[in-house]
Order: C-alpha cells, then sequence, then structure tokens
C-alpha cells in the first residue's frame, strides 16, 4: 500500500479515473459537476494497493486553509481503512505545508467518516450542485488528532 501526492501525470489520470467509477459512475455525479479549474492547481493523491489505483482525494489552497474534496475508495477497498489511511496522509501533508485548519463539504451520509477524523459539522445541509446533500465540515489542525488517537491518549 503507497499513498502519495501524485505528481507524474499518470498518477494525476488514475486519480481522474477513480473518481470517474466513483462519482460519476456509480454515484451518477454530472461529468460537468465533477470537473473543475482547480484540479489543474491542486495537490492530487494517489493510494495504490497491490500495484493497482484504489483511492484519491485532493487538495485545494485557499489562503491558510486546506479544502479537501473528491475524497474516494474504489467499491473493492472499502471498509478496511483506505479511507483513513488517506485522509490521515492528506491532513499531515496539510499541517507539514503550514495549513491552519483544514475544510470540507462532505456528504451528509459520510459524516461519520469524517467526524471520526476529528472534523465537526457547521451550518445547514445544502445541495452542492451534484444533486447530494452536503455539510461543511473544519478541522483545526494544530489539534490534528482523530477521536481513536484522542481515545487512546485520553486512556494513557
Ligand atoms: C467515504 C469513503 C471514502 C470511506 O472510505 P473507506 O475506506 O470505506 O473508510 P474506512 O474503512 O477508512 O473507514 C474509517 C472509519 O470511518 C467509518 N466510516 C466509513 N464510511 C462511513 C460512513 N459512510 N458513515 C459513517 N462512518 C463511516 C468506518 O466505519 C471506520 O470507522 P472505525 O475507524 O470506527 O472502524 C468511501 O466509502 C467512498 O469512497 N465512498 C464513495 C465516495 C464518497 O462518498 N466520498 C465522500 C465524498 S464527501
Amino acid at each position: 500500500m503507497k499513498i502519495a501526492a501524485a505528481v507524474r501525470d499518470g498518477d494525476k489520470q488514475a486519480c481522474f479515473a477513480i473518481r470517474r467509477a466513483v462519482f460519476i459512475e456509480e454515484q451518477r455525479i454530472p461529468e460537468a459537476e465533477e470537473w473543475d479549474g482547480d484540479d489543474a492547481t491542486c495537490t492530487h493523491f494517489l493510494a495504490v494497493a497491490k500495484g493497482a489505483p484504489a483511492g484519491t482525494a485532493r487538495l485545494i489552497a485557499a489562503g491558510d486553509i486546506a479544502k479537501i474534496g473528491r475524497v474516494a475508495v474504489m467499491k473493492a477497498h472499502r471498509g478496511s481503512g483506505l479511507g483513513r489511511r488517506i485522509m490521515r496522509t492528506v491532513l499531515d501533508h496539510a499541517r507539514k505545508a503550514g495549513f491552519r485548519s483544514a475544510q470540507l463539504d462532505a456528504q451528509v451520509t459520510v459524516l461519520g467518516f469524517y467526524e471520526n477524523l476529528g472534523f465537526r459539522a457547521h451550518g445547514p445541509e445544502f445541495d452542492d450542485g451534484s444533486g447530494i446533500l452536503h455539510r461543511r465540515m473544519t478541522l483545526d489542525l494544530a489539534a490534528d488528532v482523530d477521536s481513536r488517537d484522542r481515545a487512546v491518549s485520553g486512556a494513557g
């Protein structure tokens, strides 16, 4: 298993292929909503498992805020902790790069996934244009320990 920023063009194309499979084909999000100008400038992350692309996410710099999005794990790899590992990699990258906080718009069905990582939801539900309800979530990167780590350190 390897999770890293996608630098080579082939790795970025692998990220796009995962998004196509997950968001466009599986979730039926329109192409026009999926691809945007940020794809050319943001940092893409690629997870490779057993030699095959398995997951992705992207990080957009917005001042001192790291906007995280397009978090996707291929169906066959879900439920094994890969999404969590991708997010931890992106958050580590963001903290080292000096961002003060992380922000994302989470599909309401996956709020718990991000809450486990320490994100908190704010404000009302909204449709981001994809037809899927979302809520804004934020995480203070200075206090970036997820709930499991907090539980462990709290116990010790
Ligand atoms: C959301 C997604 C990225 C999660 O990836 P994953 O690899 O299946 O998740 P993990 O196995 O790393 O799960 C980590 C933890 O989050 C929890 N979790 C995972 N999906 C969840 C969900 N939909 N709701 C609540 N909790 C969830 C897991 O139970 C696990 O909890 P634990 O640590 O207590 O065991 C993946 O399901 C996916 O790609 N879904 C389709 C695309 C999508 O909806 N992306 C999010 C857009 S906002």
